[in-house]
């Protein structure tokens, strides 16, 4: 058989990761700490159905959502974006600036398209997203970490980055980051959005988590502060409606969407029409006020437990974050512990069964932290926290 192309190298992390978190879920003993998927509970099962027997009853809709559709996605999909979910955080678009995309994910690989040439840099957060990086790395992009604190990237190392590395792209997760449930503060978004004017520079704003937030107060995204078309802004309908219905889109100036169209067209020409359709009525229907705040509920309960459970039972020193939203914390462990090799006993152990995504990973440019780890809480019922981080903790505790 013919040798694979070079960039299938760059994509085994991800699909090793994913292919592991999805096999310990065949373990009903095994309790995941590891899988970032939304909770079962905050998808809106009886209400898609409805929706859908609906849609499928009316002529115009029904066909509709099984014919080929339009390149942008479906129109009153896009107005729902910009009315409902833009204006109120400050974006002023419309739907004609605004593209359905295959999920979050293909917001990023479209952007690559549009802007990446190989050898280009592209700063990132550290950590951050291993899935983006990856998808840099298959455009031949070089990924460069720019440091985090609690307020999220450090302005001031990104400026210097910008100096010396003459980046083509920042990549932020400014609400609620994977891996770390950091959240980027307004006045560094301000600046941020003034680093990309004054030096020209396109920002990738990656913002799926910002509409869960159950506590502290909202921040107006960058794409906000933006005066050049210089922000992308990318988001995602997983975690706010369905995962498995891949909807998320896109929003960029004239250009940016010209552009756009060439690329999707090409690539596969159009979002699957039933999902946005339903997606549409959920929202145009009114459901989605109630459903948002069912879903936050449900989410802060589970960041209280798991809060209250880390500073319970892991061991003395460890820090981890406090997010304010999303579905991540992240924990530094103390005395030299490294939770790429604990995992394995973590996991494997029949006392304690628990998986969680050890930190290494998600660090890029040869930088290897290895005491730190993403702790996933949304989709685990509090009891299972509960017993979960008891577990952990007493291995952890054990080893020090
Ligand atoms: C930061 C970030 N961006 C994008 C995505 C992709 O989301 P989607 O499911 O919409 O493709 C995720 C999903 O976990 C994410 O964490």
């Amino acid at each position: 058989m013919s040798e694979f192309a070079h960039r299938m190298e760059t994509m085994a992390g991800t699909a090793e990761v994913v292919k592991n978190l999805f096999a310990a879920l065949g373990d009903p003993e095994l309790i995941s700490l590891g899988i970032g998927a939304p909770a079962s509970e905050a998808l809106p099962v009886d209400i898609v159905r409805e929706i859908t027997n609906d849609v499928l009853r009316l002529d115009t809709r029904g066909i509709e959502a099984l014919q080929y559709g339009p390149v942008m996605g479906v129109k009153d999909l896009r107005e729902v974006v910009a009315e409902q979910l833009l204006a109120p955080k400050g974006v002023k678009t419309d739907a004609d600036h605004i593209m359905i995309t295959v999920g979050g994910l293909e917001a990023i690989s479209l952007t690559c398209q549009l802007f990446i040439n190989p050898g280009d840099v592209i700063l990132v957060e550290s950590p951050t997203f291993v899935h983006a990086v990856e998808t840099f790395e298959m455009f031949e992009a070089r990924c460069i970490g720019v440091r985090m604190d609690d307020d999220g990237m450090e302005v001031e190392d990104l400026e210097n980055k910008i100096r010396q590395y003459h980046p083509k792209m920042i990549y932020t997760i400014p609400t609620f980051q994977n891996p770390t449930g950091r959240t980027l503060s307004q006045a560094r978004r301000k600046r941020v959005a003034e680093l990309s004017a004054m030096y020209d520079v396109l920002v990738l704003e990656d913002d799926p988590y910002r509409d869960i937030r159950y506590s502290g107060e909202d921040l107006l995204p960058i794409k906000s502060f933006d005066t050049t078309g210089n922000v992308i802004l990318g988001n995602s309908f997983s975690k706010i409606f369905s995962a498995g219905s891949r909807i998320g889109y896109i929003v960029g100036n004239d250009r940016v969407m010209e552009m756009l169209q060439r690329a999707k067209t090409a690539s596969n020409s159009q979002t699957s029409m039933l999902p946005q359709i339903q997606c549409a009525e959920f929202f145009k229907r009114g459901y989605y006020e109630k459903h948002h705040k069912l879903i936050c509920d449900l989410y802060r309960e589970r960041r209280d437990v798991m809060m209250e459970c880390l500073d319970k039972y892991f061991p003395e020193g460890t820090k981890h974050t406090r997010p304010d939203g999303g579905l991540f914390t992240w924990a530094e462990l103390p005395g030299g512990l490294n939770t790429t090799e604990l995992l394995k006993e973590a996991v494997s152990r029949k006392d304690v069964k628990v998986s969680y995504i050890a930190g290494e990973k998600f660090f890029t440019d040869g930088e290897r932290i290895t005491n730190c780890m993403r702790i996933s809480f949304g989709a685990v019922p509090p009891d299972k926290i509960r017993i979960a981080t008891e577990r952990l903790g007493r291995m952890f505790c054990s080893k020090l």
